[in-house]
């Protein structure tokens, strides 16, 4: 619980307590995610400073220096990505004040946490440990650009190629600043205007990265087509196949994939196993590029060797091997004995615990 000024920043925060008007009649109810309407009307009741929740998605720096570290992931890689993160919080404040940076702003704060990440590939695992570390904006733009870059790693594409892929993952979500913050942290279900309101993100950032100084239409694309999928079932455009360049193809699985692995405000996190699963099941039913999904999916099921889970049976186990044929379905270990996931088909990886 924090104390905060009531102007626009306030938009989208939630309400620690009951707010009552002098004459000690109920304004807001506490829980209450405050809109610009309430701002306003808080104004009029010269009321200036309201006790406010943090947000659910939220923590500060400090605490994810805590369990990054907790979680043995080297020091300068943590300290890359918390100021990245730091940065970046920042610099997309900035564009939801109506300012476009340069695009060598963001290239800047992303590339050094990308080189960091490539280096050091606990930072990567850890990612997906950390509880409800940090706004959900923020380090799913962080994340993306890095799982982007490793795509396109993964593909053996050029040096030019991968610094282009960790931008356009970086940036993918830059329009999301244009949409009212009550929507996007909204807990439940969204109507369909709502949804219609969110799904215009695309364009709005296709727009901002076109009038970007240093942003071409390759890059506004990305933005633009993230949300494509190859059986013409996305948005906005609702394109087919190869009329989505490669690229958006890319960065529609990272997407997806950090989307599923996060903690959101309003959906219970998967593990990076799940995932996995998920995106395949994607790309079998004709929405992922199949060849760069299997290249990811056995990619991200190789890093986990010598992790701990958590199954869904609330075991805790060790991950040994990994199966070329169903990498997420791997060899664990449980005290003392080994199962086979592939043979234990109701039993899945809920949870990755370090
Ligand atoms: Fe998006």
């Amino acid at each position: 619980m924090s104390l905060a000024p009531v102007d626009n920043s306030l938009v989208g925060r939630m309400l620690a307590v009951d707010l009552y008007t002098d004459n000690g009649i109920l304004l807001l109810p506490q829980d209450t995610i405050i809109t610009s309407a309430h701002v306003q009307l808080l104004q009029k009741q010269r009321i200036w400073e309201v006790e406010v929740q943090q947000l659910l998605s939220e923590g500060t720096g400090e605490q994810i220096t805590t369990q990054l570290l907790e979680l043995d992931a080297d020091e300068e890689t943590i300290a890359a990505y918390v100021q990245a993160l730091d940065k970046t919080r920042s610099l997309f404040d900035q564009v939801s004040q109506n300012g476009t940076p340069h695009l060598e702003q963001f290239s800047d704060i992303f590339c050094e946490v990308a080189e960091q990440s490539m280096k050091q590939l606990g930072l990567f695992r850890s990612l997906y440990v950390l509880e409800g570390a940090d706004s959900y904006t923020y380090r799913h733009s962080l994340n993306v650009g890095i799982l982007c870059s490793l795509i396109a790693r993964l593909m053996k594409w050029s040096e030019d190629r991968i610094t282009f892929m960790g931008t356009a993952g970086f940036l993918h979500d830059l329009g999301k600043m244009k949409v009212p913050k009550e929507i996007l942290l909204k807990p439940g279900k969204l109507t369909e205007e709502e949804f219609t309101q969110v799904q215009k993100h695309t364009i709005y950032g296709y727009e901002m990265i076109k009038e970007m100084v240093g942003g071409s239409e390759l890059l506004a694309l990305c933005a633009l087509l993230h949300h494509e999928r190859l059986d013409g079932t996305g948005y906005p455009e609702r394109r087919n196949g190869n009329d989505i360049p490669i690229e958006c193809q890319v960065l529609a699985i990272a997407d997806m994939f950090d989307a599923i692995c996060s903690d959101r405000v309003y959906k219970e996190r998967t593990s990076p196993f799940e995932a996995a699963q998920l995106l395949w099941k994607e790309a079998c039913n004709g929405k992922l590029n199949i060849e760069i999904v299997s290249q990811f999916v056995r990619y991200i099921a190789l890093l986990y060797v010598g992790a701990r889970a958590r199954l869904s049976n609330g075991e805790e186990v060790e991950v040994i091997l990994i199966h070329q044929d169903e990498p997420m379905r791997p060899l664990v270990r449980r005290s003392g004995e080994f199962v086979d996931l592939r043979y234990e088909r109701k039993l899945t990886i809920e949870k990755m615990i370090g």
